[in-house]
């Protein structure tokens, strides 16, 4: 194990938005991942994945069907669009402009948000993480605590200056939309919404700001390593195609861009709450030669002390407990010690049958 290096103290820190600038003709050494791990064209399957339009649940006569959609995607694939959500495309295009802009500052401006410490409740960063990752993965990102608003938003970036408005506005408009998500997957799996009212209002809320840049040699790396994310629901907005996941035969799928539509990731507290009914969903992140790629991802838990074990309701002989108890903090201690290309979060909580 190497020593923690202490914020900001490392030199070698380089971004992938200043290789860009560079405009190095091959992706450095680092970013090339060994063959069995590069993304492979050739089981790119397309196919039609679930898009659920949410206005169907106001209208009597459509609400169970959308209901029963919602189920089916959440069992197969762990995986959704939403359109008609209710957000404004104009929200969307805001929080999208605020952070190509921040993204776009000198690397002298982000400097102070650097950090590879994943409890830090805000970080600029490179990669998984700078200081640890041996192979790099070609993203920047800024992430930053956003719920409640008002304990988190003044150590937002304050330049460009209209970011915490804009990102605010956005962050507190899918923190409405993912209330009204877990209502419904939480009716679906015939959870009783009230019990967990309380901790769905007071979770929290992550959000993962993502820049991919144009890469010149697309094949070799990737912006992001399989994985799933460890809260309830991610909700995810791209800018352009990149998206992959994972089915039940291991095949990568590509997810099509719609305008206006977010991506609704099932994550491994609704793996674990449903005992299995439910899958996490594995993603990944190709990139493009042409173009750059920004995606704003809200990553949902409960709170970060809160213990998630299967409801007690899908616990019976027949379905007996899958999984250990864990919490948001069990899931950051985790990633702090360990390497997720090596070892799902999810699998060292699963209990061996
Ligand atoms: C993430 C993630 C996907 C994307 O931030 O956890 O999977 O498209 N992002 O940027
Ligand atoms: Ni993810």
């Amino acid at each position: 194990m190497e020593g923690k290096k202490s914020e900001c103290s490392d030199n070698s820190f380089t971004s992938v938005m200043t290789l860009t600038k560079m405009r190095v003709p091959h992706v450095p050494q680092r970013y090339v991942l060994p063959p069995s791990q590069r993304p492979n064209p050739m089981l790119d399957l397309t196919s039609t994945l679930p898009v659920i339009d949410l206005s169907a649940l106001n209208h009597p006569s459509q609400r169970s069907l959308t209901l029963d959609q919602i189920q089916r995607a959440c069992k197969e694939l762990g995986f959704f669009q939403v359109v008609n959500h209710g957000i404004p495309l104009s929200i969307m295009n805001d929080a999208l402009a605020a952070a190509t802009e921040f993204f776009n500052l000198s690397l002298e401006e982000k400097m102070p948000l650097l950090s590879d410490n994943v409890h830090n409740p805000v970080r600029y960063g490179t990669s998984l993480n700078h200081a640890s990752d041996k192979v790099h993965y070609w993203r920047d990102f800024i992430k930053h605590y956003s719920h409640p608003i008002s304990d988190w938003i003044h150590l937002w970036p304050s330049n460009p200056p209209s970011y915490k408005d804009k990102m605010g506005n956005y962050a507190e408009a899918v923190q409405v939309l993912q209330k009204q998500l877990m209502e419904v997957i939480l009716e679906t799996l015939g959870l009783n919404f009230g019990n967990l009212h309380n901790e769905i209002e007071e979770g929290n809320q992550l959000m993962a700001i993502n820049c991919y840049p144009a890469c010149p040699e697309p094949d070799l790396t990737l912006g992001m390593p399989p994985h799933s994310d460890y809260g309830t629901l991610t909700i995810l907005q791209q800018s352009g195609p990149g998206l992959q996941l994972q089915d039940n035969n291991k095949n990568w799928l590509s997810v099509p861009f719609i305008e206006g539509a977010f991506i609704v990731q099932l994550g491994d507290q609704i793996e674990v709450m449903s005992n299995g009914k439910y899958k996490s969903v594995v993603h990944q992140v190709t990139l493009s030669a042409e173009k750059k790629r920004l995606s704003i991802a809200s990553l949902h838990s409960l709170p970060l002390n809160k213990k998630i074990g299967p409801a007690p309701e899908l616990v019976d002989e027949q379905h007996p407990a899958s999984y250990n108890e864990f919490s948001f903090r069990d899931f950051l201690d985790y990633i702090s010690s360990n390497n997720i290309e090596d070892r799902r979060f999810i699998d060292s909580i699963k209990k061996s049958a």
